[in-house]
């Protein structure tokens, strides 16, 4: 089974909840990115990896009744669901179809915009890179990344899964493959120049999200890709489960400030013309 794949199951077993446990931080990114690009009234914008549509329901506001929003996932169930939330919601100038990140079918010189939410390593792993970006882009339009910058308060975890899994974990497999480091400004900035974008914009903020309690941190986890590790841990049977649980839960205390857990998350926020 090759990465791909086993990333679009995890995301397939995490769609229902994905993005819509607290502290919810997926959405205001992704409100956040929508706020930082120049998308418009009007203009066609197209989201790449658009899970739960973070970054596609901000952007249907901002280009109103007059413009259109595609989201496109490689994971069926995450398409039926976000489908579901713009039936519910009763938008009619936003779709969300089944495509992988390096298999764009959309018209050259198409989209005003192209967003995209925490999706740039899919598009780095294919084999058309951002090329297929550049392609749908109208000259002049804009790509929109968020990416995660290097993430010191997770290392911890890291750690505490190697000691039940002593695998190499998704960051190790990236490693081995021929794809470019982009979790710092510098780095992000020079794969946007040598795909050719111009007018390059790239800077890091230090986000903080805050979780009520462990329970709710626990609860979050299994709602994003931490799931597969956390699953495969459980695999090993209910008594190292159960320490693997103590001993989380532990760790947790380092990040306790007025009864409350404080995690920085930096983001990088990229944005690029063609
Ligand atoms: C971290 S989530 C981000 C979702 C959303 N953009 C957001 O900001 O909340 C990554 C998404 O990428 C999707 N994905 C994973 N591999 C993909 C691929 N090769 N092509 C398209 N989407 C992919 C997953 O199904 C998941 O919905």
């Amino acid at each position: 089974m090759n990465e791909v794949k086993e990333i679009v199951n995890v995301w397939d077993i995490v769609a229902e909840d994905f993005g819509k446990s607290e502290p919810r931080y997926w959405n205001d990114f992704g409100y956040k990115l929508v706020e930082y690009s120049n998308i418009t009234k009007g203009n066609k914008v197209l989201d790449i990896a658009v899970g739960r549509g973070a970054s596609l329901f901000p952007s249907v506001n901002k280009v109103k009744s007059s413009g259109y929003v595609v989201g496109i996932d490689s994971s069926k169930v995450m398409i039926e669901e976000t489908h579901k939330d713009i039936l519910s919601k009763n938008i009619v100038n936003a779709e969300v179809k089944v495509m992988d990140a390096d298999e764009l079918d959309f018209p050259e010189d198409y989209f005003d915009n192209v967003v995209c939410g925490f999706g740039i390593g899919y598009l780095l792993l294919g084999k058309h890179k951002l090329k297929n970006v550049i392609k749908v882009l109208k000259t002049g339009g804009q790509v929109a990344f968020s990416i995660w910058g290097v993430q010191e308060d997770q290392k911890w975890l890291g750690d505490t899964i190697n000691r039940y899994l002593k695998v190499d974990n998704v960051k190790d497999k990236h490693k081995n493959q021929d794809i470019p480091k982009f979790d710092d400004v510098k780095s992000v900035e020079k794969i946007l120049k040598e795909a050719g974008f111009k007018n390059i914009k790239v800077h890091e903020e230090v986000e903080k999200v805050i979780y009520k309690d462990k329970n709710m941190w626990w609860k979050e986890m299994h709602t994003n890709a931490v799931r597969k590790i956390f699953d495969k841990i459980e695999s090993l049977g209910f008594e190292s489960y159960v320490q693997f649980k103590v001993d989380i839960f532990n760790d947790l205390d380092k990040f306790k400030k007025d009864n409350c857990l404080h995690f920085n998350m930096p983001v990088i926020y990229a944005f690029g013309e063609k």
